[in-house]
Order: structure tokens, then C-alpha cells, then sequence
């Protein structure tokens, strides 16, 4: 027993879940049900549907890609690939081929202590899909909920909090809080920072990101995220067209230097063909 649990005792369920709620809803504006979700989440089960979509789309999983397993769906002789593709996009399951073996098998077996990931390749190739099915494995894994009495709150056992988004509309989420955030209220910026997990789909797309944020606000809140999980070692999966090389000239030193301790100097490619033209 801990020292904090012999002093004040374990808390009730209701003012605890009512103490996580208020945490949560600092933590995720917008949040819909999460005391539903956290009374779920005690359970050690699997999800029921609604609650599962409400954790994947707050986490920013775009939908049209839920639902994968990792699975690979075998080419029948004289099948054209876009049959076999819709074939394997129905049934969960995803296309192999010589050229996305590689990314499919790292992200398939990587865990979060094993640091982060830069994957490149060209557009079509499946980085988005391999990342969203990742964190769809991780987000709706069945967890349960345990007191933790160090942190003064529920910890989810086995889940973690994913934050999948693209530079622009993390630049455009941070300006909307800027203007009409709600006081005190965690920014994308602080979130992206201090999630488990970020996916960091399409990175170094250089974008006018929005009116009133301007490239160098991006490239401030980028090297400040970058620095807060560097310092907590706290992993970041980032999809990208260029390769890791590529990002020195595109952001400068100190990010790429960053950037590549972070991803242990690896830049997982995809080589295969346009899945979109399949
Ligand atoms: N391994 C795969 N097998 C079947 N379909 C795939 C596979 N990878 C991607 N797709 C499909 O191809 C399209 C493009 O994938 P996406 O992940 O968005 O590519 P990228 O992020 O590399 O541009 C999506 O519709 C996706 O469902
Ligand atoms: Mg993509």
C-alpha cells in the first residue's frame, strides 16, 4: 500500500470518476462522454461501438480508415490490384507487396518504448492508413482503469491517449484556440506535446497554415513540441513524402537534429505503387 493510500484511503468510485471527469474535460475540449467512457473503461472489456468511434474520433482517426486489422489479404492468381485491394479494404485487412512489406511489419510490431518512427514514401502508398490502424490498436485495446493514488487520478492500464494530426490542421486548431479557446483550457499545441502518442501525418508540408498563424508560429510550435517529447521521451510516429535528410533544409537544424535521435537516425520507405489509382 502506498503511503497516500494508508493517509486518505482509496476513493469512492463516484468522486473519483467525478475528479477524472473534470480532469478530462480540462484535458479534451469538446470532450462528449467521457464520464460514460471512463465508466466503461473500469471494466477491463473491449469497447462497446458508440464509445470506441467517440475515442478514435477524438483522437483525430480519420474514419474512412477504422476498422483494419493486421492481417495481410492474399493476391489471388490473375486478380487485378484494384479488386484485390477493395477485397482487402472490406475485409480489414491490408495489400502486401515487396515495397510496403517493411513498413507494414515495423509499424505492425512497434511499441511505444521503442521510440519513434519517421516513415517516407510517396502519396498513395498507405503511410496514413498504417499509422490510424496503429493507433486504433492502441486506443481501443480492452484497458482498465487503476487507482492511482501517486497521480491522484485513474490511469488506463494498456490504453493510451493518441493525438493523430497533420501540421495544418494542428496549426489551425491552435489559432481556433487562440481566439476562442476556452480559458485554461489545454491547447492542440500542449496536447500534441503531451499525448502518449502523436501521429504526425504528412509532415513538413509547407502550407500557408492559416490566416493570422503564420509560418513561423508553426515552426515555434514545432520545435516546442518536438522539444517537450524529446525531453519526456515520449514517442511521435511521423508519415512523411520527404526523406528524414530532408528536414534540415525544411526546418532547420535543431529540429532534424532532434527528429533524428528521436527516430534513431531510421526513415522507414514505402515504395509501393498509388493505392489510389489501384
Ligand atoms: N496496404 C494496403 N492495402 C490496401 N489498400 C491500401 C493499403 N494501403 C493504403 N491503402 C488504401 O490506399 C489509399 C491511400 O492510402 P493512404 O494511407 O492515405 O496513403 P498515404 O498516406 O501514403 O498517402 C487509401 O484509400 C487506403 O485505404
Ligand atoms: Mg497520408
Amino acid at each position: 500500500m502506498r503511503s497516500s493510500e494508508a493517509e486518505y484511503g482509496e476513493p469512492t468510485t463516484d468522486s473519483a470518476l467525478a475528479l477524472a471527469e473534470a480532469r478530462r474535460r480540462r484535458a479534451l475540449p469538446g470532450y462528449v462522454s467521457g464520464a460514460s467512457i471512463l465508466r466503461k473503461l473500469a471494466e477491463p472489456v473491449v469497447l462497446p461501438q458508440p464509445d470506441r468511434n467517440a475515442v478514435l474520433r477524438y483522437a483525430g482517426v480519420p474514419e474512412k480508415m477504422w476498422g483494419m486489422s493486421w492481417s495481410e489479404c492474399e493476391r489471388e492468381p490473375g486478380e487485378f490490384y484494384g479488386t484485390w485491394k477493395k477485397r482487402a479494404l472490406a475485409s480489414g485487412r491490408f495489400c502486401i507487396l515487396e515495397g510496403n512489406r517493411w513498413a507494414f511489419e515495423w509499424i505492425r510490431d512497434w511499441s511505444a518504448a521503442e521510440g519513434s518512427v519517421y516513415i517516407c514514401g510517396p502519396v498513395g502508398t498507405g503511410k496514413s492508413l498504417l499509422t490510424a490502424t496503429k493507433s486504433e490498436e492502441l486506443l481501443t485495446v480492452p484497458v482498465s482503469l487503476a487507482w492511482d493514488s501517486d497521480d491522484g487520478g485513474y490511469r488506463r492500464d494498456g490504453g493510451v491517449s493518441v493525438y493523430y494530426t497533420d501540421e495544418t490542421s494542428l496549426a489551425r486548431a491552435q489559432r481556433s484556440h487562440k481566439r476562442h479557446g476556452e480559458k485554461g483550457s489545454i491547447s492542440p499545441i500542449q496536447r500534441a506535446s503531451e499525448c502518449a502518442l502523436l501521429v504526425l501525418d504528412d509532415f513538413i508540408r509547407r502550407e500557408n497554415p492559416a490566416k493570422g498563424y503564420k509560418q513561423e508560429d508553426a515552426d515555434d510550435d514545432l520545435e516546442y513540441l518536438l522539444n517537450c517529447r524529446y525531453g519526456a521521451s515520449l514517442p511521435v510516429l511521423i508519415t512523411s513524402n520527404s526523406p528524414l535528410d530532408a528536414v534540415e533544409q525544411a526546418r532547420g537544424h535543431r529540429v532534424a537534429s532532434r527528429l533524428y535521435e528521436m527516430c534513431g537516425g531510421l526513415c522507414i520507405t514505402v515504395t509501393c505503387d498509388d493505392w489510389r489509382r489501384a
